[in-house]
């Protein structure tokens, strides 16, 4: 798995603001989505184009449009909804499907509640969409059901990755032949007992809508 961490000081910035517990939840919101835009910049690199000609009002010219079908966009259900504008904004012709997922917390098995995707990823390059990458089994879980599906190229984008996490994603992607790439804003310190992100920002879904 290829990692890749944005180091740019506007994500800092932005992201300090978002760790701080006085950000209030449309500040949160707000933020969330210019970041999820500054990573998805780095993050889309690689997404697929195909040569063009087009006429300038000048001269002809070759340039280039994202190769079709276009990339699938999926966030993960709850949180993963707060960075799909941020996306969708970079990549406005992208399909967007949607992964519901609910951890136990006593058997701590994930299970998916919610598969609005398309039946068959063959050969499409996915962009998985969750805020935090804690324990990694959710998002691992998202991976091996995309991959299962057909999908070739797969990129995870969070804004916040624990070192823990980051490990069981790397062993549970270990036996894959697709290539994963995880970005993020920012690896964090450790895991909590609750398995909260330390440093971290606190529940991103209840800091993104206000509930639990
Ligand atoms: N999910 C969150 O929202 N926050 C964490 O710190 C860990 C998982």
């Amino acid at each position: 798995m290829r990692i890749q961490v944005v180091d740019h000081p506007l994500v800092s910035h932005k992201l300090t603001t978002l760790r701080d517990e006085n950000t209030d939840s449309p500040t949160f919101r707000r933020l969330a989505d210019e970041l999820v835009t500054l990573l998805a910049y780095e993050a889309t690199r690689g997404v697929r184009v195909r040569e063009v000609e087009i006429k300038t009002p000048v001269a002809p010219a070759t340039g280039v449009k994202l190769e079709t079908p276009t990339p699938l966009v999926v966030p993960i259900l709850r949180a993963g909804l707060g960075m799909l504008d941020g996306m969708v904004r970079l990549l406005p012709t992208a399909e967007v499907g949607f992964l519901g997922m609910v951890r136990d917390e006593e058997t701590l098995e994930v299970s998916t509640y919610a598969d609005r995707l398309p039946k068959d990823l063959s050969g499409r390059q996915v962009y998985v969409v969750d805020p935090m990458l804690a324990t990694g089994a959710t998002l691992a879980q998202a991976i091996r059901f995309l991959v299962e599906r057909g999908a070739n190229d797969i990129t995870a984008i969070t804004l916040l990755a624990a070192p823990e996490g980051i490990a069981v994603l790397e062993n549970e992607m270990a036996d894959l032949e697709v290539p994963v790439t995880l970005v993020t804003a920012a690896v964090d310190e450790k895991l909590n007992e609750k398995g909260y992100i330390v440093p971290g920002l606190g529940d991103a879904g209840d800091r993104l809508y206000g509930v639990a």
